[in-house]
Protein backbone atom coordinates (compact mmCIF):
# COMPACT_ATOMS: atom_id res chain seq x y z
CA UNK A 1 0.00 0.00 0.00
CA UNK A 2 1.40 3.63 -0.61
CA UNK A 3 1.47 5.43 2.03
CA UNK A 4 0.29 9.62 1.85
CA UNK A 5 2.69 12.26 3.35
CA UNK A 6 1.09 13.87 5.94
CA UNK A 7 2.20 17.29 7.20
CA UNK A 8 0.40 20.67 9.20
CA UNK A 9 -2.21 22.52 7.71
CA UNK A 10 -2.70 25.06 10.19
CA UNK A 11 -1.79 25.55 13.80
CA UNK A 12 -2.60 27.75 16.91
CA UNK A 13 -2.46 28.18 20.86
CA UNK A 14 -4.52 29.32 23.94
CA UNK A 15 -3.24 30.16 27.35
CA UNK A 16 -4.98 31.62 30.02
CA UNK A 17 -5.00 35.43 30.83
CA UNK A 18 -3.60 34.76 34.37
CA UNK A 19 0.06 35.20 34.78
CA UNK A 20 1.74 33.67 37.93
CA UNK A 21 5.28 35.18 38.53
CA UNK A 22 8.21 34.23 40.76
CA UNK A 23 7.66 36.73 43.26
CA UNK A 24 4.40 35.42 43.51
CA UNK A 25 5.32 32.15 44.31
CA UNK A 26 8.06 33.61 46.37
CA UNK A 27 5.54 34.70 48.88
CA UNK A 28 3.89 31.11 48.58
CA UNK A 29 6.78 28.29 49.28
CA UNK A 30 10.50 28.89 50.51
CA UNK A 31 11.91 29.78 46.70
CA UNK A 32 13.37 32.94 45.31
CA UNK A 33 13.16 34.40 41.29
CA UNK A 34 17.52 33.78 41.26
CA UNK A 35 17.07 29.98 41.75
CA UNK A 36 14.04 29.62 39.43
CA UNK A 37 15.48 31.56 36.71
CA UNK A 38 19.28 29.98 37.09
CA UNK A 39 17.96 26.54 37.31
CA UNK A 40 15.05 25.95 35.61
CA UNK A 41 14.77 29.17 32.96
CA UNK A 42 11.27 30.12 33.79
CA UNK A 43 9.99 33.64 35.03
CA UNK A 44 6.07 33.33 34.50
CA UNK A 45 3.36 31.01 34.09
CA UNK A 46 -0.60 31.02 33.14
CA UNK A 47 -3.16 29.79 35.25
CA UNK A 48 -6.82 28.47 34.12
CA UNK A 49 -9.10 30.86 35.82
CA UNK A 50 -11.70 28.69 38.05
CA UNK A 51 -14.34 28.68 35.01
CA UNK A 52 -11.88 27.25 32.97
CA UNK A 53 -11.31 23.15 31.82
CA UNK A 54 -8.65 21.39 29.91
CA UNK A 55 -11.27 21.27 26.94
CA UNK A 56 -12.03 25.00 27.53
CA UNK A 57 -8.51 25.43 26.68
CA UNK A 58 -8.14 23.00 23.98
CA UNK A 59 -11.03 24.08 22.17
CA UNK A 60 -9.90 27.70 22.10
CA UNK A 61 -6.64 27.00 20.70
CA UNK A 62 -8.57 24.17 18.20
CA UNK A 63 -10.78 27.08 16.57
CA UNK A 64 -7.25 29.00 16.15
CA UNK A 65 -5.39 25.58 13.86
CA UNK A 66 -8.90 25.39 12.09
CA UNK A 67 -9.24 28.51 11.12
CA UNK A 68 -5.19 28.80 10.13
CA UNK A 69 -5.50 25.96 7.64
CA UNK A 70 -9.44 26.62 6.49
CA UNK A 71 -10.52 23.25 7.17
CA UNK A 72 -13.99 23.52 8.83
CA UNK A 73 -15.02 21.71 11.84
CA UNK A 74 -17.38 18.91 9.85
CA UNK A 75 -14.13 18.48 7.78
CA UNK A 76 -12.42 16.50 10.53
CA UNK A 77 -12.18 13.18 10.91
CA UNK A 78 -10.37 12.79 14.18
CA UNK A 79 -9.84 14.36 17.02
CA UNK A 80 -6.97 13.49 19.44
CA UNK A 81 -6.06 15.41 22.98
CA UNK A 82 -3.19 14.71 24.24
CA UNK A 83 -3.77 15.78 28.18
CA UNK A 84 -3.20 14.07 31.48
CA UNK A 85 -5.85 16.52 33.22
CA UNK A 86 -8.65 15.45 31.41
CA UNK A 87 -11.79 17.36 32.26
CA UNK A 88 -13.03 14.38 33.98
CA UNK A 89 -12.05 10.38 33.49
CA UNK A 90 -14.72 10.19 30.41
CA UNK A 91 -16.19 11.06 28.58
CA UNK A 92 -12.81 12.11 27.06
CA UNK A 93 -12.21 15.67 26.51
CA UNK A 94 -11.38 15.24 22.95
CA UNK A 95 -15.90 13.87 23.05
CA UNK A 96 -15.91 17.64 24.59
CA UNK A 97 -14.17 19.32 22.45
CA UNK A 98 -16.19 17.59 19.45
CA UNK A 99 -19.41 18.46 20.58
CA UNK A 100 -18.18 22.03 20.96
CA UNK A 101 -16.57 22.42 17.69
CA UNK A 102 -19.69 21.33 15.97
CA UNK A 103 -17.26 18.79 14.30
CA UNK A 104 -20.03 15.83 14.11
CA UNK A 105 -18.10 13.70 11.18
CA UNK A 106 -14.84 13.42 13.61
CA UNK A 107 -13.79 10.01 15.89
CA UNK A 108 -12.15 11.36 19.44
CA UNK A 109 -10.49 10.04 21.97
CA UNK A 110 -7.57 11.18 24.61
CA UNK A 111 -4.36 10.00 24.81
CA UNK A 112 -2.25 9.74 27.85
CA UNK A 113 1.54 10.07 27.65
CA UNK A 114 2.24 12.76 29.51
CA UNK A 115 4.81 15.59 28.05
CA UNK A 116 5.65 12.92 25.45
CA UNK A 117 1.56 13.16 24.57
CA UNK A 118 1.13 15.60 21.86
CA UNK A 119 4.07 13.40 19.26
CA UNK A 120 2.09 10.28 20.20
CA UNK A 121 -0.80 12.72 19.30
CA UNK A 122 0.55 13.02 15.77
CA UNK A 123 1.82 9.79 14.97
CA UNK A 124 -1.47 8.42 15.53
CA UNK A 125 -3.24 10.88 13.65
CA UNK A 126 -0.79 10.93 10.66
CA UNK A 127 -0.77 7.48 10.57
CA UNK A 128 -4.59 7.74 10.05
CA UNK A 129 -4.24 9.85 7.31
CA UNK A 130 -1.04 8.32 5.50
CA UNK A 131 -3.21 5.48 4.73
CA UNK A 132 -6.44 7.42 3.85
CA UNK A 133 -8.79 5.78 6.18
CA UNK A 134 -9.23 10.00 7.13
CA UNK A 135 -8.15 12.93 5.28
CA UNK A 136 -7.98 16.02 8.41
CA UNK A 137 -7.43 15.47 12.13
CA UNK A 138 -7.02 17.84 14.39
CA UNK A 139 -3.94 17.27 17.69
CA UNK A 140 -4.21 18.90 20.53
CA UNK A 141 -1.79 19.35 23.32
CA UNK A 142 -3.86 20.78 26.48
CA UNK A 143 -3.36 20.88 30.27
CA UNK A 144 -4.48 22.17 33.62
CA UNK A 145 -1.61 21.75 35.36
CA UNK A 146 -2.46 23.86 38.03
CA UNK A 147 -5.70 21.63 39.15
CA UNK A 148 -2.94 18.84 40.14
CA UNK A 149 -0.20 21.15 41.22
CA UNK A 150 0.98 20.72 45.07
CA UNK A 151 0.96 24.68 45.56
CA UNK A 152 2.90 23.89 49.04
CA UNK A 153 5.38 22.03 47.21
CA UNK A 154 8.78 24.29 46.47
CA UNK A 155 10.11 21.41 44.19
CA UNK A 156 7.26 20.90 41.88
CA UNK A 157 5.35 24.03 41.83
CA UNK A 158 7.51 26.52 40.54
CA UNK A 159 7.56 24.29 37.10
CA UNK A 160 3.80 23.80 36.06
CA UNK A 161 2.24 26.26 34.04
CA UNK A 162 -1.70 25.42 31.83
CA UNK A 163 -2.26 26.46 27.68
CA UNK A 164 -3.07 24.08 24.80
CA UNK A 165 -1.66 24.15 21.56
CA UNK A 166 -3.48 22.60 18.38
CA UNK A 167 -2.39 21.58 14.87
CA UNK A 168 -4.75 20.36 11.79
CA UNK A 169 -2.82 17.53 9.50
CA UNK A 170 -3.90 16.52 6.33
CA UNK A 171 -2.39 15.29 3.21
CA UNK A 172 0.64 17.42 1.81
CA UNK A 173 3.16 16.83 -1.05
CA UNK A 174 5.37 14.44 -1.01
CA UNK A 175 8.38 16.28 -0.40
CA UNK A 176 6.80 17.67 2.76
CA UNK A 177 5.37 16.50 5.90
CA UNK A 178 6.61 14.10 8.49
CA UNK A 179 9.55 12.79 7.53
CA UNK A 180 10.08 10.06 10.88
CA UNK A 181 8.59 9.26 13.95
CA UNK A 182 10.39 7.75 17.22
CA UNK A 183 8.12 6.34 19.89
CA UNK A 184 9.45 5.03 23.46
CA UNK A 185 8.77 3.92 26.95
CA UNK A 186 10.15 3.25 30.03
CA UNK A 187 8.04 1.86 32.72
CA UNK A 188 10.87 1.07 34.68
CA UNK A 189 10.84 4.72 35.65
CA UNK A 190 7.34 5.48 36.13
CA UNK A 191 7.92 6.30 39.89
CA UNK A 192 9.63 9.06 39.02
CA UNK A 193 7.23 11.36 37.68
CA UNK A 194 3.55 10.89 38.93
CA UNK A 195 0.30 11.53 39.85
CA UNK A 196 -0.82 8.59 42.26
CA UNK A 197 -3.87 8.94 42.78
CA UNK A 198 -7.39 9.46 41.86
CA UNK A 199 -7.35 6.26 39.67
CA UNK A 200 -8.58 3.00 40.10
CA UNK A 201 -5.81 2.07 42.87
CA UNK A 202 -6.54 5.28 44.67
CA UNK A 203 -9.71 6.18 43.91
CA UNK A 204 -11.69 9.67 44.99
CA UNK A 205 -13.83 8.14 47.19
CA UNK A 206 -10.76 7.61 49.16
CA UNK A 207 -8.86 10.75 48.75
CA UNK A 208 -11.01 12.51 51.59
CA UNK A 209 -8.85 11.06 54.48
CA UNK A 210 -5.71 11.88 52.36
CA UNK A 211 -3.36 14.58 53.92
CA UNK A 212 -2.51 15.46 50.87
CA UNK A 213 -4.22 16.04 47.18
CA UNK A 214 -3.98 13.90 43.88
CA UNK A 215 -0.66 16.07 43.29
CA UNK A 216 2.57 15.75 40.93
CA UNK A 217 4.93 13.90 42.33
CA UNK A 218 8.57 14.27 40.56
CA UNK A 219 11.91 13.23 41.42
CA UNK A 220 13.53 16.07 39.48
CA UNK A 221 17.34 14.77 39.54
CA UNK A 222 16.32 11.59 37.93
CA UNK A 223 14.04 12.91 35.54
CA UNK A 224 16.48 15.30 34.41
CA UNK A 225 19.52 12.71 33.91
CA UNK A 226 16.58 11.02 32.04
CA UNK A 227 15.79 14.55 29.93
CA UNK A 228 19.42 15.38 28.77
CA UNK A 229 20.49 11.52 27.72
CA UNK A 230 17.11 11.39 25.71
CA UNK A 231 16.48 14.38 23.93
CA UNK A 232 19.41 14.30 22.20
CA UNK A 233 19.40 10.62 21.10
CA UNK A 234 15.74 10.50 20.28
CA UNK A 235 16.02 13.66 18.00
CA UNK A 236 19.69 11.81 16.51
CA UNK A 237 17.18 8.64 16.38
CA UNK A 238 14.27 10.58 14.18
CA UNK A 239 17.17 12.25 11.70
CA UNK A 240 18.33 8.96 11.04
CA UNK A 241 15.27 7.57 10.08
CA UNK A 242 13.91 10.69 8.04
CA UNK A 243 17.60 10.16 6.26
CA UNK A 244 18.66 13.45 7.15
CA UNK A 245 21.58 15.10 9.72
CA UNK A 246 21.91 17.67 12.23
CA UNK A 247 22.78 20.01 9.60
CA UNK A 248 19.58 19.58 7.96
CA UNK A 249 18.05 21.22 11.21
CA UNK A 250 16.37 24.38 10.31
CA UNK A 251 14.58 24.99 13.89
CA UNK A 252 14.54 22.65 16.97
CA UNK A 253 11.16 22.43 18.84
CA UNK A 254 11.86 20.91 21.87
CA UNK A 255 9.48 20.25 25.05
CA UNK A 256 9.78 23.41 27.62
CA UNK A 257 10.79 21.89 31.07
CA UNK A 258 14.67 23.66 31.72
CA UNK A 259 16.30 25.65 29.59
CA UNK A 260 19.49 23.85 31.23
CA UNK A 261 17.85 20.63 29.53
CA UNK A 262 17.06 22.53 26.37
CA UNK A 263 20.53 23.69 26.06
CA UNK A 264 22.20 20.32 26.56
CA UNK A 265 20.06 18.93 23.19
CA UNK A 266 21.13 21.89 21.71
CA UNK A 267 24.53 20.70 22.58
CA UNK A 268 24.33 17.43 21.40
CA UNK A 269 22.88 18.67 18.27
CA UNK A 270 25.53 21.42 17.42
CA UNK A 271 22.88 24.22 17.34
CA UNK A 272 23.20 27.73 18.25
CA UNK A 273 20.15 29.04 20.25
CA UNK A 274 18.57 30.66 17.48
CA UNK A 275 17.37 27.83 15.94
CA UNK A 276 15.40 26.68 18.67
CA UNK A 277 12.11 27.84 20.13
CA UNK A 278 12.09 28.30 24.02
CA UNK A 279 9.34 30.20 25.55
CA UNK A 280 9.90 28.60 28.55
CA UNK A 281 10.62 32.02 30.72
CA UNK A 282 7.10 32.97 30.64
CA UNK A 283 4.70 29.39 30.20
CA UNK A 284 7.07 27.16 32.57
CA UNK A 285 5.99 23.66 31.82
CA UNK A 286 2.64 22.62 30.18
CA UNK A 287 3.35 19.36 29.57
CA UNK A 288 1.75 17.68 26.79
CA UNK A 289 0.64 21.87 25.02
CA UNK A 290 4.16 22.73 25.33
CA UNK A 291 5.60 21.86 21.91
CA UNK A 292 2.69 22.37 20.36
CA UNK A 293 2.40 26.25 21.67
CA UNK A 294 5.58 26.96 20.62
CA UNK A 295 5.53 25.46 16.90
CA UNK A 296 2.44 27.62 16.93
CA UNK A 297 4.21 30.76 18.29
CA UNK A 298 6.77 29.90 15.89
CA UNK A 299 4.55 30.11 13.06
CA UNK A 300 3.29 33.15 14.33
CA UNK A 301 6.49 34.88 14.74
CA UNK A 302 7.23 33.52 11.34
CA UNK A 303 10.37 31.63 11.88
CA UNK A 304 9.07 28.97 9.91
CA UNK A 305 9.58 28.67 5.85
CA UNK A 306 8.42 26.27 3.54
CA UNK A 307 10.88 23.56 2.99
CA UNK A 308 12.00 24.21 6.70
CA UNK A 309 13.65 21.11 8.47
CA UNK A 310 11.85 20.88 11.59
CA UNK A 311 12.70 18.65 14.62
CA UNK A 312 10.30 18.24 17.59
CA UNK A 313 11.24 16.53 20.83
CA UNK A 314 9.64 15.77 23.98
CA UNK A 315 9.86 13.31 27.50
CA UNK A 316 8.42 13.12 30.10
CA UNK A 317 6.18 10.88 32.48
CA UNK A 318 5.92 7.26 31.96
CA UNK A 319 8.38 7.35 31.28
CA UNK A 320 7.73 8.29 28.08
CA UNK A 321 9.70 10.16 25.08
CA UNK A 322 9.34 11.38 21.62
CA UNK A 323 10.78 12.80 18.46
CA UNK A 324 9.62 13.86 14.53
CA UNK A 325 11.05 15.55 11.69
CA UNK A 326 8.72 17.72 9.70
CA UNK A 327 9.33 19.14 6.38
CA UNK A 328 7.17 22.38 6.34
O1 LIG B 1 8.15 17.52 31.78
C1 LIG B 1 8.97 16.71 32.50
C2 LIG B 1 8.92 17.08 33.94
N1 LIG B 1 10.01 17.48 34.68
C3 LIG B 1 11.23 17.95 34.35
O2 LIG B 1 11.64 18.05 33.26
C4 LIG B 1 12.09 18.36 35.48
C5 LIG B 1 13.48 17.83 35.39
N2 LIG B 1 14.25 18.29 36.53
C6 LIG B 1 14.60 19.58 36.71
O3 LIG B 1 14.29 20.43 35.90
C7 LIG B 1 15.46 19.92 37.89
O4 LIG B 1 15.87 18.72 38.53
C8 LIG B 1 14.72 20.82 38.93
C9 LIG B 1 14.52 22.21 38.35
C10 LIG B 1 13.38 20.22 39.33
C11 LIG B 1 15.57 20.95 40.18
O5 LIG B 1 16.85 21.45 39.86
P1 LIG B 1 18.16 20.75 40.39
O6 LIG B 1 19.29 21.56 39.95
O7 LIG B 1 18.11 19.32 39.98
O8 LIG B 1 17.99 20.91 41.94
P2 LIG B 1 17.92 19.78 43.08
O9 LIG B 1 16.63 19.04 42.98
O10 LIG B 1 19.19 19.00 43.02
O11 LIG B 1 17.90 20.68 44.36
C12 LIG B 1 18.98 21.52 44.73
C13 LIG B 1 18.58 22.28 45.98
C14 LIG B 1 18.00 21.40 47.06
O12 LIG B 1 18.45 21.86 48.30
P3 LIG B 1 19.60 21.06 49.09
O13 LIG B 1 19.04 19.69 49.31
O14 LIG B 1 20.78 21.06 48.15
O15 LIG B 1 19.77 21.86 50.31
C15 LIG B 1 16.52 21.67 46.95
O16 LIG B 1 15.85 21.48 48.17
O17 LIG B 1 17.59 23.27 45.66
C16 LIG B 1 16.50 23.13 46.54
N3 LIG B 1 15.27 23.53 45.88
C17 LIG B 1 14.84 24.80 45.82
N4 LIG B 1 15.35 25.93 46.32
C18 LIG B 1 14.66 27.06 46.07
C19 LIG B 1 14.40 22.75 45.21
N5 LIG B 1 13.39 23.49 44.71
C20 LIG B 1 13.64 24.77 45.10
C21 LIG B 1 12.97 25.98 44.89
N6 LIG B 1 13.52 27.11 45.39
N7 LIG B 1 11.83 26.07 44.19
Amino acid sequence: MSLRSVGVLGTGKYVPERVLTNAELEKMVDTNDEWIVSRTGIKERRIAAEHEDTSDLAFRAAEVALAAAGITAEQLDLIVVATVTPDMAFPATACIVQERLGAKNAAAFDLSAACSGFIYGLANASNFIATGMYNYALVIGAECLSRITDYTDRNTCILFGDGAGATVLGPVEAERGFKSFVLGADGTGGELLKVEKGGSSCPTSELAAEAKPNSIYMNGREVFKFAVRIMGSAAEEALLKAGKTKEDIDLLIPHQANTRIIHAALERLNLPEHKCVINLPYYANTSAASIPIALAEAVEQERISQGDTLVLVGFGGGLTWGASVLVW
